[in-house]
């Protein structure tokens, strides 16, 4: 009790703490001799090399279980999102709406257009990409090793798009009011949309009681052909391009706003989850003005 109520001064204390830093009688620095202090500055280099070497073999040891080729957590089974081109975002949602009569108004879809479809120019695929048409049935069963193990992909060029290709009519309809649209559908790795004898396809209908009219579709059986998948991973397949279906209308009624929505149709494609809107479908407001 007496040392605990002891009252040092401050002297004394600077002393202490001197002494514990340097003890000249016992030879210690910071209360430890200095063999003590190399002994435990080696344990602790070798335990921290032992966490680092453990760290680095979990490690090492998780990677050769994962395949850069593909995903390796998907939760659920997927089904592909839509998308749609032109891709104008109004307040709610896509829409699409243009007067005939002013050039300003529609020029901007033409040109998102061209510039999507420039990486379907068909010499940019020859070079890249193979030409599958002879194909029947799905892309070949492969798996593949790294690290640079790749496959060729199938060749889509702008030319299969017909009347929506933009080389015949390079204003894709816009200005006489029977606009091109373009759906795409997005890669999933390893997923086979369809079945053996039936391709995924596109159909586009008006909703709301409105009508659509007449509606042409290029490739003209508005389907994803097989040969497209599955998609490898871009690993495995650098130079893949999706495949497109182009959507001509026709006959749409002037100066009225009509909802579209455009499914793909297919085995393994579902278009109802209440929670993901461009899951299997694309939506729009379409309007055009004369
Ligand atoms: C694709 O072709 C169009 C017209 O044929 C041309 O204007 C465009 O520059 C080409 N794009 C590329 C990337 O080659
Ligand atoms: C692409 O290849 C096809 C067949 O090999 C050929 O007919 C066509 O002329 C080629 N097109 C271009 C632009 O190179
Ligand atoms: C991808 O395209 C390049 C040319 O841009 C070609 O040299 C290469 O072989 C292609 N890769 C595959 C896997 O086909
Ligand atoms: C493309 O358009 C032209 C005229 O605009 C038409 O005569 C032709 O039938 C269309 N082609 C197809 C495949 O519908
Ligand atoms: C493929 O699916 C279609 C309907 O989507 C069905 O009519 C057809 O019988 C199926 N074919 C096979 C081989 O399962
Ligand atoms: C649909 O048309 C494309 C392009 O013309 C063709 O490659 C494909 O085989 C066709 N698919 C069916 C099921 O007819
Ligand atoms: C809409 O207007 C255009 C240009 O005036 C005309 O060519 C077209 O026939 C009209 N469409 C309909 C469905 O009436
Ligand atoms: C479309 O543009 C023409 C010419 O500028 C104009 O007269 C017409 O009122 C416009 N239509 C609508 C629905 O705004």
């Amino acid at each position: 009790m007496a040392t605990f109520n002891e009252k040092k001064t401050c002297s004394q204390r600077m002393e202490n703490f001197g002494r514990f830093v340097w003890n000249s009688d016992t030879g210690e620095l910071m209360g430890r001799t200095l063999v003590k202090w190399v002994y435990i500055s080696l344990y602790y280099v070798a335990f921290y090399l032992v966490v680092i070497g453990l760290f680095a073999l979990a490690l090492f040891s998780l990677m050769q279980t994962l395949s850069p080729y593909e995903p390796d957590y998907q939760d659920r089974l997927q089904s592909p999102g839509v998308t749609l081109r032109p891709n104008n975002f109004g307040e709610e949602g896509l829409e699409i709406c243009f007067n005939i009569s002013e050039p300003k108004t529609w020029a901007p879809y033409v040109s998102t257009l061209h510039s999507f479809l420039s990486a379907y120019n068909t010499s940019l695929q020859n070079a890249t990409n193979r030409n599958c048409e002879h194909m029947t049935g799905y892309y070949p069963k492969k798996t593949f090793s790294g690290p640079d193990d790749t496959t060729y992909s199938c060749q889509f060029t702008r030319e299969m798009l017909g009347n929506c290709s933009g080389l015949c009519d390079s204003n894709f309809g816009y200005d006489t009011g029977k606009p091109c649209l373009i759906i795409k559908m997005n890669r999933i790795i390893n997923f086979c949309p369809g079945n053996e004898t039936d391709p995924p396809s596109v159909d586009c209908t008006a909703t709301e009681n409105g009508e659509l009219g007449e509606v042409e579709y290029f490739p003209s059986n508005r389907s994803f052909p097989l040969y497209y998948f599955p998609y490898y991973g871009k690993k495995a397949q650098p130079n893949y391009t999706n495949p497109l279906v182009a959507v001509k209308l026709l006959n749409i009624k002037n100066n009225t706003e009509l909802s579209v929505v455009c499914k793909i149709v297919g085995k393994g494609i579902s278009s109802d989850n209440p929670h993901d809107p461009y899951e299997g479908k694309v939506s729009f407001k379409l309007k055009i003005e004369t």
